[in-house]
């Protein structure tokens, strides 16, 4: 019998982690949502009043649930507030060393049967469990972009975790509306192992001038019926973060497939992170859309 969670953490508010604490507080549950400094605070407030905006616009929530939903999660900058969770969902940034710092810190800070959870797109959870002296309580739970829109989750379960975990967080993803698929410890798991090859090699057409950014993205909308192209999801999913991705799996497995394409890199050290910073391969504040190759 899986074990009804009804107070959680969310480690670290950019686009994933405030879109987890959105999708937590609409199921119901009680939400501590953590990030460093009140600037990355108050980033993470502003993204869940805009979703939870737009949800209502979309006539997704009523206005009563998005108060509700905005008074269920409590904003802090201290990790030692999330003393009473019962799961936490880590979403820093994909540097394992950061990611290690947190699960040894929450390790310390955390009962002894909190579920400590990373929402990593690539990196080991396995390494990220031996940080910590409970690795059987340690999962992967990954969520996709938009988190509040995107049915699936992935759950990660090591070679050590707990069977019991495992179905606690699978009972957790169906309370959040979602639909699981459980996979082992492997780079980029079942859907970014699949999909950013197939998204490199659009970065690498676009790159080589065969076809420009609106043509290869047309293709793919409407002659695959995706609901979006491939270019403008890089920028929907951050070029940093899929550099990340791309790189870890291209460590791993050293197949060609995943190694990032020239120009992913050279837009990662300009600044052009996509939606998130105005720009990647389209241009989103102002009129000016220069083509990056
Ligand atoms: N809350 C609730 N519902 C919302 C919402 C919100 N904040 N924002 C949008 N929606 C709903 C809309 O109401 C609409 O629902 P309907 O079809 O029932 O009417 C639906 O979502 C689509 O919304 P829109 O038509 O208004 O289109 P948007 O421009 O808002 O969003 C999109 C479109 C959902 C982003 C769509 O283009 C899409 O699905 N794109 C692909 C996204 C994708 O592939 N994500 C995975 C990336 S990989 C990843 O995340 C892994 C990580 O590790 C990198």
């Amino acid at each position: 019998m899986a074990r009804e969670l009804t107070e959680v953490g969310v480690v670290g508010l950019g686009t994933m982690g405030a879109g987890i604490a959105e999708v937590m507080a609409r199921a119901g549950l009680s939400v501590t949502a953590v990030d460093v400094d009140e600037a990355a605070v108050e980033r993470g407030r502003g993204h869940v009043e805009q979703s939870t905006g737009k949800a209502l616009a979309r006539g997704k929530l009523a206005a009563e649930d998005r108060d509700a939903v905005l008074e269920r999660i409590r904003f802090s900058t201290s990790l030692e507030d999330l003393a009473h969770a019962e799961l936490v969902v880590e979403a820093v940034p994909e540097r394992m060393e950061l990611k290690r710092e947190i699960f040894s810190a929450l390790d310390k800070i955390c009962p002894a049967d909190t579920i400590l959870a990373t929402n990593t797109s690539s990196l080991s959870v396995t390494e990220l469990s031996v940080a910590t002296g409970r690795p059987s309580k340690v999962i992967g739970m990954h969520f996709f972009n938009p988190a509040p829109v995107m049915k699936l989750v992935e759950v990660v379960r090591t070679v050590v975790t707990e069977p019991s975990v495992v179905e606690d967080v699978e009972a957790l993803a169906a309370r959040l509306g979602k639909v699981d698929v459980t996979i082992g410890d492997k780079a980029g798991f079942i859907a970014n192992a699949l999909l950013f090859g197939y998204l490199n090699h659009a970065v690498a057409l676009y790159e080589n001038r065969y076809a420009t950014r609106e043509d290869i993205d047309a293709a793919m909308r409407l002659g695959c019926g995706l609901p979006m192209g491939p270019l403008a999801l890089m920028d929907l999913i951050g070029i940093d973060t899929a550099y990340e991705i791309l790189d870890t799996m291209y460590k791993q497995s050293r197949n060609r497939l995943h190694a990032p394409t020239p120009v992913i890199k050279q837009m990662m050290t300009a600044g052009l992170l996509g939606r998130k910073t105005g720009r990647g391969f389209y241009t989103y504040a102002g009129r000016d859309s220069a083509e990056v190759v």
